[in-house]
């Protein structure tokens, strides 16, 4: 079976299920397992790693800098920019300590983390001159609903953008209405963060339903396995679970191989209904 990926606007090819980095970085304690544990990931084809300069306070970025150290071509790195430092020269220098604390001096893909005071248009000029100057390579935003995506493309250069990170699990369908549809219309993949709704944290039943736990027993699969399979059905999502323990880590990689079939994808509609109305962006 091969493993799934994921086509981003401008033709380049990327894991359909990546690394996620939120809460690493924040204890000297657990360094060493949390660089191991991207390593591990990278090792098994997650070479798609997301991370954030708020994460632990660029701590994130450093358990990640490590863990990239030696092998950075092997690696198409995310990182997110504060909406308050997302135009003119805080742009500039936010991103220039991102890229000190990741050890690296590009960035794959940099994303605007939400929308703040700060104008669409002067985020898509800082974006597109730091591109200009090499310190990233492509750009893209992160907890936009769809009319702040209309918005963006009616800026020159703001459909250049190539992603919207947004929160996405079985139980959390909300961007299916509109979101979603608009995104695959303009060719804008969508990356789903929270993919395990927070290991159950913030809906146990994606990992617990009758539904997902029956699928996983019929596979030999974990129910985190069919949750994660079930975001990047499309090949239009790609997901970025966060992993520390050695057995996730495999086991999220291995999802990558998992098609659920049309009845196992009916099965789930019935249990976590895809909303019939529009529904507030949900984030966390
Ligand atoms: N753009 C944004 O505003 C935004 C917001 C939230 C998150 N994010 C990004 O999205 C990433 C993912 O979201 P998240 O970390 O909030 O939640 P998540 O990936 O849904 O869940 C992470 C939790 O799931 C556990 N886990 C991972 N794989 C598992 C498996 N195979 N089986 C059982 N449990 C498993 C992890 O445990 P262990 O760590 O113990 O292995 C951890 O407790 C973040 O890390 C961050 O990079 C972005």
């Amino acid at each position: 079976m091969k493993a799934k990926t994921v086509q981003l606007p401008d033709g380049t090819t990327v894991p359909a299920i990546g690394q996620g980095t939120w809460y690493m970085g924040e204890r000297n304690s657990e360094f060493r397992s949390e660089v191991n544990a991207l390593k591990q990931g990278l090792d098994a084809g997650m070479s798609l790693i997301d991370t954030a300069e708020i994460y632990a306070d660029g701590g994130a970025e450093r358990v990640v800098g490590e863990a990239i150290a030696g092998r950075r071509d092997d690696v198409f790195l995310v990182s997110k920019v504060y909406p308050h430092n997302a135009g003119g020269a805080k742009a500039i220098a936010a991103c220039e300590q991102s890229l000190k604390r990741l050890q690296t001096d590009c960035i794959d893909l940099y994303l605007l983390h939400w929308r703040g005071s700060i104008a669409l248009h002067d985020t898509v000029a800082a974006m597109e001159k730091l591109q200009q100057s090499g310190k990233i390579r492509r750009w893209g935003v992160s907890n936009l609903d769809t009319d702040d995506m209309q918005a963006l493309w009616k800026i020159p250069g703001g459909e250049h953008c190539m992603t919207n990170q947004v929160l996405y699990h079985a139980a959390a369908r909300g961007i299916e209405f509109d979101l979603l549809p608009w995104s695959e219309e303009h060719g804008v993949p969508v990356m789903a963060y929270c993919p395990l709704a927070q290991a159950g944290k913030l809906r146990h039943d994606v990992l617990t339903a009758p539904v997902m736990q029956n699928i996983a027993k019929e596979r030999g699969v974990t129910s985190s396995q069919i949750a994660l399979a079930w975001v990047i059905r499309s090949g239009h999502v790609i997901a970025i679970p966060k992993a520390v323990q050695p057995q996730h880590i495999k086991d999220n990689a291995a999802a990558m191989m998992l098609s659920l079939s049309d009845e196992e994808i009916a099965q789930i509609d019935a249990a976590f209904p895809a909303p019939n109305h529009k529904m507030p962006l949900d984030m966390v």
